[in-house]
């Protein structure tokens, strides 16, 4: 009998990424085989947000045309994963007939049953979230590489008013420090070189004994060849102890993404985000004094309900005082069931546009600034592979993100790590020259614990 061969792409944010490496690990474990190539699958599975309106857009727009393979001769079912089958439900196979499977980001381990129904001519619908789900039990599937995210904690408490994610992916709950620590330990023996701490809001992790400050530590203890990166974190967790924690571990990026949402206090109060922008601009200070070098990166939403232009100059304003080195930059756009939702939707388009353009405009001129100010300075690169337009240059990122460009030699390759002198910069990337490739030993006098 011929294997069902299932074919997944995966839309939104990184937690998505490592939930879609969990479902390929349910289904090989089922005798399923993978494949990348749509056309050869008869189970199309598509992990979804619903973050944004645009986002659910661009995936109807996707299951558009991938009706013509359902079409063809294999007898293919098609499967919506993820926040946007949470948040629609069956209604998304009334809207749409040809999607057989909807399944929410709680009941992955049972797709398999969902996806035999569909096999047998029914809908499969899986929508129950849960208070203790963590798959921690479950390895997810990887192919080999230098960079592996791992989700840590799923869920969120927070309920900022615009955000649909308490709604579609449920209340926070963290795995297990020892499981976490034991999977960074199989990916260190199969080389790995970076790993990424998931969850919504990771920096409330807490496991019962743990909190994020000790994972952190563990984690980063494992291989000290291994750079440990996280997201997201809110600002109302970052504690002291998570700095001194980023700062005493070596290969503990310096790199925290912090959202501020909006420089406005009225509009922060309106946002549910639990604190002031004096209270944020004091915690970024207090990072750069526990962690020398720090670097920043930050989501803006424009257009929130009732913002005026005077809040608006309160975001830019922002963005001038902490200087972020990144940011995501989003208008704001309604998601029903969200309280926000309940709030007229007043700001109008073309300012929202117009704000969002400013707000960028003035973030790319900084990023631009703060990479030339690295000009001359020297930074640690892992290096990831031959730059996208030439092979004879290497890419890989700094510490604190940055992506670098370098010529390519046969002293070094990838999953190595290399001194670099920064030659030149623009908003988006630095150019560099290699001063010497970082030795084992680097790593051992490096070692804290
Ligand atoms: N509209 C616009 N942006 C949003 N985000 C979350 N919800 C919305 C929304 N309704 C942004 C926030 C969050 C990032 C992941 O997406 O900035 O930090
Ligand atoms: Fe999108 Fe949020 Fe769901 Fe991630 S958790 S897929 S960002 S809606």
């Amino acid at each position: 009998m011929n294997k069902n061969k299932v074919y997944i792409e995966t839309y939104g944010c990184q937690m998505n990424v490592a939930d879609s490496e969990l479902v390929m690990r349910i289904l090989l474990d089922k005798g399923y085989e993978l494949t990348k190539k749509p056309e050869e699958a008869n189970v199309i599975l598509l992990n979804t947000c619903s973050v944004r309106e645009n986002a659910e857009q661009r995936i109807y727009g996707r299951l558009g045309n991938i009706k013509k393979l359902k079409a063809g001769e294999n007898n293919v079912v098609i499967g919506v994963l993820g926040c946007m089958a949470e948040r629609l439900r069956e209604n998304l196979i009334e809207k749409n007939r040809m999607v057989d499977v909807v399944v929410g980001p709680d009941e992955y381990r049972n797709l398999p049953q969902y996806l035999d129904e569909a096999f047998n001519g029914g809908k499969g619908i899986g929508v129950r979230l849960s208070r203790t789900e963590t798959y921690d039990d479950i390895i997810p599937y990887r192919e080999d590489g230098l960079s592996a995210w791992i989700s840590v904690m799923r869920g969120c408490d927070k309920f900022c008013t615009y955000c649909v994610v308490p709604y579609t992916r449920g209340r926070e709950r963290s795995r297990t420090l020892s499981s976490i620590v034991n999977e960074i330990k199989t990916l260190s023996q199969r080389g790995f070189r970076e790993v990424t701490l998931l969850g919504q809001n990771v920096n409330s992790y807490r496991d019962g004994e743990n909190d994020f400050a000790d994972l952190i530590t563990a984690a980063a203890q494992v291989d000290r060849k291994i750079r440990i990166r996280f997201t997201t974190s809110h600002p109302q967790d970052l504690s002291d102890k998570l700095l001194y924690a980023i700062a005493e571990n070596p290969n503990v990026c310096n790199y925290i993404h912090l959202p501020v949402q909006s420089g406005s206090d009225r509009i922060l109060q309106l946002m549910n985000r639990t604190y002031t922008i004096e209270h944020y601009l004091n915690l970024i200070q207090k990072a750069r004094e526990i962690i020398p070098g720090v670097s920043f990166s930050t989501d803006i939403i424009a257009g929130f309900p009732t913002e005026t232009d005077e809040d608006h100059k309160a975001t830019l304003e922002v963005l001038k005082t902490v200087r972020y080195d990144g940011a995501f930059m989003f208008k704001y756009s309604p998601r029903e069931g969200t309280k926000a939702y309940k709030m007229k939707d007043d700001v109008p388009e073309e300012v929202k546009g117009q704000r969002l353009r400013e707000i960028i405009d003035l973030q790319q001129k900084i990023s631009y600034e703060k990479n030339q100010e690295l000009i001359g300075k020297e930074e640690i690169i892992l290096i990831e592979g031959t730059s996208r337009k030439s092979d004879e240059y290497f890419s890989g990122r700094t510490d604190t993100n940055k992506v670098t460009i370098f010529p390519a030699s046969e002293k070094y390759g990838v999953g190595d790590y290399v001194r670099v002198k920064i030659t030149g910069a623009t908003s988006a990337t630095l150019f560099a020259d290699v001063l010497e490739k970082i030795s084992p030993e680097f790593f051992e006098v490096h070692k804290t614990a």
